[in-house]
């Protein structure tokens, strides 16, 4: 645990000013140590609470007594082959992203050839990556932790808590759904560059991220750089130990087969998901006889090279709000009865009261949140139309609420009507009495 110490001194330092926030050669990011859950459908019952200051595991025990696998990485231990693949996964991940001093995206080696260019398109070069990696022990390390864990020294304080990015997910996105063009597989909700740089700019309002808008813009083009470093480091380290922990039936059956190549069957697996991702009909055991062996990391490169092509896609696949119907006209009775109509449909399953009872949820990190309470006008991912036009198109994924539904008839004038209704619903003053009363009671302001 040395390197807890030498971050501790030099986060301090930073904080008295020193500006530069150097960190020892020899530190490593550490190896996931607490559990990982995948929450494939949404439990049947709710959280009762948030949990306790200073106890996020609390949700945890919660999902367990609900029958939710959670997957240990100390269950390693009890295995023969677990240690092997403990440091076959460590080498990778070194290899591939170095040092929080060093820190990089592929290396020089095989297969890096594609994944090279990949980040650099990316903008992930290690200049950027090093000045990116300064200014996140100086500024987020307290909060998101050393390896983006989201378990800095601050986070047991603060509701919502500070965002694991190991799992690759992000809320606030403006990314378009796309299939590939090779296989049948949509790419993950991957957020667009510009999506990390509006959270840095602007923070996430209502909670405590704040806003690093009076950095120089390079320190924030380098940050988030250094944020998409943590993730996709952060999501291989989770499916290679995912695969090596998960116990469902195809995996079971093969371990009940032979005992003995349990390592051997889990890593297939663990391929077959590298591989089908992109070419559903791809020849696992074709793949098996050509790399022979070194079979995880194999995998691994390929989740990589996936990972990197995912995030440059996003990129180019922006959601391309459709044209306003109303144009700068203003907001007419008719258009938010409308939006209201849509709202009672499709939202107020979670936004009960419009937000005001809403129940609460677990979230894919394990975690529990509260569907946004619309009376009062504060939006995580920015109040302009267009984020909100955001959210209705592509919902927020990791918390489980949905895109919205607007295929019937003019799916342009719904997605504005919807739009304009969350905007005025704040604001009691601004609504016709029939919708006054139906939200406010007889409120004014
Ligand atoms: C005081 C604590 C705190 C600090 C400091 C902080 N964050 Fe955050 N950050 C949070 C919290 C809390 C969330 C999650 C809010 C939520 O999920 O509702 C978050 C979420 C994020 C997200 C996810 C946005 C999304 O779309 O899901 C990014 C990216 C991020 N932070 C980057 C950074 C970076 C980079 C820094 C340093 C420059 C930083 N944060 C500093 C608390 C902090
Ligand atoms: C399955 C549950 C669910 C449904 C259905 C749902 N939401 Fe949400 N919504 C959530 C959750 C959970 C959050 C909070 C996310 C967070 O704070 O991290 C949220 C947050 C929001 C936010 C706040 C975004 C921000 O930037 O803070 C808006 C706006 C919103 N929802 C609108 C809608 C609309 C409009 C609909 C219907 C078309 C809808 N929601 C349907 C669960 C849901």
């Amino acid at each position: 645990m040395a390197w807890l110490s030498v971050t501790g001194l030099a986060v301090t330092g930073g904080i008295l000013g020193c500006g530069v926030v150097e960190i020892p050669d020899g530190v490593v990011y550490p190896l996931r140590s607490n559990p990982l859950i995948n929450l494939e459908k949404a439990p049947a019952t709710a959280p009762p609470a948030f949990p306790p200051p200073g106890k996020p595991e609390v949700s945890l025990r919660w999902l367990a007594d609900q029958g939710v696998a959670i997957l240990n990485p100390a269950d390693l231990d009890s295995h023969e082959w677990g240690k092997a693949w403990r440091d076959e996964v460590n080498t990778f991940l070194i290899g591939q992203f170095g040092t929080p001093a060093k820190p990089r995206v592929g290396n020089e080696g095989s297969a890096a050839a594609a994944i090279g260019k990949l980040s650099t398109s990316l903008n992930l070069a290690p200049a950027v990556l090093e000045r990116g990696s300064k200014q996140y022990r100086r500024l987020c390390l307290h909060c998101h932790g050393l390896g983006g864990e989201g378990a800095g020294a601050t986070s047991g304080w603060l509701n919502p808590l500070p965002r694991d990015f190991r799992q690759g997910e992000f809320k606030f996105i403006s990314t378009a759904e796309h299939k590939l063009e090779t296989g049948n597989q949509p790419l993950k909700a991957r957020p667009r560059r510009v999506d990390i740089l509006r959270t840095l700019h602007q923070g996430l309002d209502g909670t405590s991220m704040p806003s690093f808008a009076l950095l120089a813009e390079e320190d924030i083009q380098a940050l988030a750089s250094y944020t998409l470093h943590l993730s996709i480091r952060g999501e291989v380290e989770y499916w290679a130990l995912y695969y090596a922990l998960r116990q469902d039936t195809e995996t079971i059956k093969a371990i009940e087969k032979d005992p003995k190549k349990e390592a051997q069957a889990r890593t297939a697996r663990f391929l077959a998901g590298a591989l089908e991702w992109e070419d559903p009909e791809a020849d696992v055991e074709d793949f098996v006889a050509k790399t022979k062996d070194k079979l995880l990391t194999a995998g691994m490169e390929k989740l990589l090279d996936r990972l990197l092509r995912e995030y440059a896609a996003a990129d180019k696949n922006p959601i391309q709000p459709m044209a306003d119907p109303y144009g700068d006209a203003p907001t007419t009775s008719q258009s938010l009865a409308n939006g209201l109509k849509i709202f009672q449909v499709q939202c107020v399953n979670c936004h009960a009261g419009y937000g005001r009872q809403s129940a609460l949820r677990f979230d894919n990190w394990g975690g529990v949140v509260r569907p946004a309470n619309l009376t009062t006008p504060v939006y995580k991912g920015g109040r302009r139309p267009v984020d909100l036009y955001y959210r209705i198109f592509r919902g927020i994924p990791p918390c489980g609420m949905p895109k919205a539904n607007l295929q019937d008839g003019d799916p342009a004038r719904q997605a504005w009507d919807l739009v304009r209704f969350l905007l005025a619903i704040p604001y009691p003053e601004t609504l016709p009495p029939e919708i006054r009363q139906q939200i406010h009671g007889g409120a004014k302001q």
